[in-house]
């Protein structure tokens, strides 16, 4: 599967295969095109965005256009990773006709698939999505869209009437055709038994090691983002420190005249003009 690019089927057989499948969000050509590299299987174009990227408190704020804009750069960057478009907020809850032309339009613009929140309330749109053409990742446990109805992004499915709501959601889920599922913020043990019951592959955010694959806003696991990070990512990298003291160090260079350097110290000037507008 390493040359071409990862299809839906794909994960399925990922599944049946044991082998994890590892997702990732990403908002723009640049990023995505450096995660396709490093051999992402999936690059989720977030509503996070709202969040990491443009400055809201939470995800309800980010528009259908926006979400198309930041997905046609994402298409733009990759050659390999199959792209998942978040569906935003009240673009699949008002009916199934408006669910289907927005998530038909985000396809138009690179997406490969759709995710939307939530079980038993959206399965008349996971169903109608599906047989017109369009693949739907389901994502239970922590819905951020519902933010306001939950009180806030505390874990969920700890006690075993919601894990048994979470189990018939993941269930129905399937039957109505998603080809995958985020589990959100939901015990291990909870994961681990919607993980053996389903044959789509799970993908955990915060549910412990044993779905079928994991996926993290990349601004957290990078050390990008500096508002609250959940504890259980893992920052692989420290992002916002390497990038300040870059731009420290270019600041103080041009206010002492180091960058740039004087005529004579260039040796080519190989690179043409406007390159990295290109790259
Ligand atoms: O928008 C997002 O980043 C997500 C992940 C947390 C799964 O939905």
């Amino acid at each position: 599967m390493s040359g071409r690019r990862v299809r839906v089927p794909d994960l399925r057989q990922k599944k049946q295969a044991g082998e994890k499948i590892a997702m990732l969000t990403a908002y723009d050509a640049t990023m995505a095109r450096l995660f396709d590299r490093a051999g992402i299987d999936v690059i989720l174009v977030g509503d996070s965005l709202a969040t990491v990227v443009l400055g809201h408190q939470h995800t309800l704020t980010v528009t259908l256009d926006t979400m198309i804009h930041h997905t046609g750069a994402v298409a733009r960057g990759t050659e390999r990773a199959l792209i998942v478009t978040d569906m935003p907020f009240l673009t699949y809850q008002v009916s199934v006709e408006e669910a289907v032309r927005n998530a038909g339009r985000l396809l138009q613009s690179g997406a490969m698939a759709v995710k939307l929140e939530g079980g038993r309330p959206v399965l008349d749109v996971v169903r109608r999505l599906v047989d017109v053409g369009i693949p739907v990742m389901g994502h239970l446990g922590l819905t951020p869209q519902s933010v306001h109805k939950l009180g806030g992004y505390a874990k969920r499915a700890a006690e075993p009437h919601e894990a048994a709501v979470l189990m018939e959601d993941a269930v129905a889920l399937e039957q109505a055709g998603a080809f995958a599922i985020v589990l959100e913020a939901i015990p291990s043990e909870v994961a681990r038994s919607v993980t053996s019951r389903v044959s789509v592959p799970t993908i955990g955010i915060g549910s412990g090691n044993e779905c079928d694959g994991q996926v993290l806003v990349s601004y957290d696991m990078l050390g990008l983002f500096e508002g609250p990070v959940p504890s259980f990512v893992k920052q692989y990298a420290n992002l916002a420190d390497t990038v300040t003291a870059a731009v420290r160090e270019y600041v103080d260079d041009v206010r002492s005249g180091a960058y740039p350097p004087t005529r004579s110290t260039i040796s080519s000037p190989s690179t043409p003009l406007g390159a990295s507008t290109k790259a």
